[in-house]
């Protein structure tokens, strides 16, 4: 019996280093292929040279992130969102509609890539329905996979996975929390243990909302390696990107489109209040899915920092060459790199308080943390925020109604536009609830 146990934890651990081996390997593969996408792409827009990034780790490296509010402006004066390209003013809500196309084509072409005209068609499969309860309520949770018709490319398959949680009781369509997950489901293969609840989910069943889950890398990989699959890579035919294709916020951004979709065939959801939110990555593709899926009815935005609600002119915490580096770079188009050298940040046609704007007139809600989220440079997010302002007003809402950073804690929240800084660290959680309560403002108790 010794012997027998003895013998199978010896081919455990055989296996165990095994996997770990081509753990390793695949790591290496992927380093390898996100090198060579990240140089092709350098080579097509005849980059030879970039700015490095700077070091948010340690404070004392020769490039260590810059946290000094009087150097964190070099470049005040930002695009005006309401002023034409000629340069006559947007005075009316008809004018900001075609100088909203404006912004959409700058952000379109140099920041975060084009989706293609023709993307296909999405079948979602309902694979598992569970009653449960969350937060003590009767919960049907039903776990879904969206199938992406791959016939114009079979060699790549795009399976969207996502959770839909809604009171099993319900006597009307209920409104939906969705947030782009860390993680994808099952967790490990061999156990469907259930991830327990989170708070946030629980308070969404107990308003008698719904939530739902999405795992943005079902859609398109986190690197540059993946580029060539996912569903960047299916409509590219497994060929490399043209810099002003779209880049992994949006394909994260057009996933949550295509379960927005869902939600509009589903008669217990209220596909007109649905919210999306995320975090930190996530957090500027829940931005980038409200800022260009006008159906959204508000987003919770949580600590996106740069490529998300940050200025891209702003020297503090992460910057555009860190963002345009080769770990990062598959976030965005390709014409973005060019930001970091030869061109300065200054020479972006757009900043991110127009794509705050382009949510206009819809609620969103801007959040960060406060000790240990220095990186996402809240202060950049609030001024981008503010900038946003005039957008709203235009069409009879209210933004921030202040351009004072305020203590953290103190939540700017009367506007349509929200901001406020928790004071836990690089996390969304101590904000969800005031979302939910933000968002309540909107969708009716
Ligand atoms: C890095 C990156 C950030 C990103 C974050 C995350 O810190 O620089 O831009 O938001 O990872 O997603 O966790």
């Amino acid at each position: 019996m010794q012997r027998v146990l003895r013998i199978g934890l010896a081919l455990c651990l055989l296996s165990g280093s095994a996997m770990a081996q081509r753990g390793a390997a695949d790591f290496e593969a992927q380093k390898k292929n996100t090198q060579a996408d990240y140089q092709q792409m350098l080579d097509q827009l005849k980059i030879a040279k970039l700015r490095p990034g700077v070091n948010g780790n340690d404070p004392k490296a020769h490039n260590a992130a810059n946290y000094d509010e009087t150097i964190a402006n070099p470049h005040p004066t930002l695009p005006d969102p309401l002023v034409f390209k000629s340069g006559q003013p947007v005075t009316t809500s008809e004018q900001w509609l075609l100088r909203r196309k404006e912004i959409v084509e700058d952000f379109d072409r140099e920041v975060y890539g084009r989706v293609p005209a023709n993307t296909p068609t999405v079948k979602w499969e309902v694979t598992n329905t569970k009653e449960d309860t969350v937060g003590d309520i009767p919960t049907t949770i039903r776990k879904l996979v969206g199938h992406v018709d791959n016939s114009s490319y079979p060699a790549v398959t795009v399976d969207i996975q996502m959770t839909l949680a809604l009171p099993t009781k319900t006597d009307r369509p209920c409104p939906v929390a969705m947030e782009f997950s860390f993680g994808a489901f099952p967790r490990r293969i061999n156990t469907p243990a259930p991830i327990p609840p989170q708070e946030w989910q629980a308070e969404c069943i107990q308003r008698g909302w719904g939530y739902a889950t999405l795992v943005p890398t079902s859609v398109q990989a986190d690197n540059g390696a993946g580029l060539k699959q996912g569903i960047i890579g299916l409509m590219n035919k497994g060929e490399s990107r043209q810099p002003d294709d779209w880049g992994a916020l949006r394909a994260w951004a057009w996933g949550a489109s295509r379960a927005l979709d869902y939600f509009e065939t589903d008669a217990l959801v209220d596909a007109k209040k649905v919210s999306i939110a995320g975090h930190s990555r996530y957090g500027k593709a829940a931005l980038v899915t409200l800022a260009y899926d006008e159906r959204f009815s508000t987003g919770y935005i949580s600590s996106s920092g740069a490529a998300g609600a940050k200025l891209h002119r702003r020297n503090a915490g992460e910057l555009v060459e860190n963002v345009a580096s080769s770990g990062e770079y598959h976030w965005m188009a390709g014409n973005y790199i060019k930001y970091a050298g030869p061109l300065k940040w200054s020479d972006l046609p757009v900043d991110s308080h127009e794509l705050i704007a382009l949510c206009a007139p819809r609620p969103v809600f801007i959040s960060s943390g406060n000790a240990g989220d220095a990186w996402v440079d809240a202060r950049g997010m609030f001024m981008a925020a503010d900038a946003a302002g005039p957008v709203y007003k235009l069409l009879g809402k209210q933004g921030l109604n202040t351009s004072e950073f305020p203590a953290v804690e103190t939540g700017l929240m009367d506007g349509e536009i929200a901001f406020r800084q928790h004071n836990g660290g690089h996390t969304p959680g101590p904000n969800w609830v005031m979302f939910l309560d933000f968002a309540g403002r909107y969708w009716g108790k």
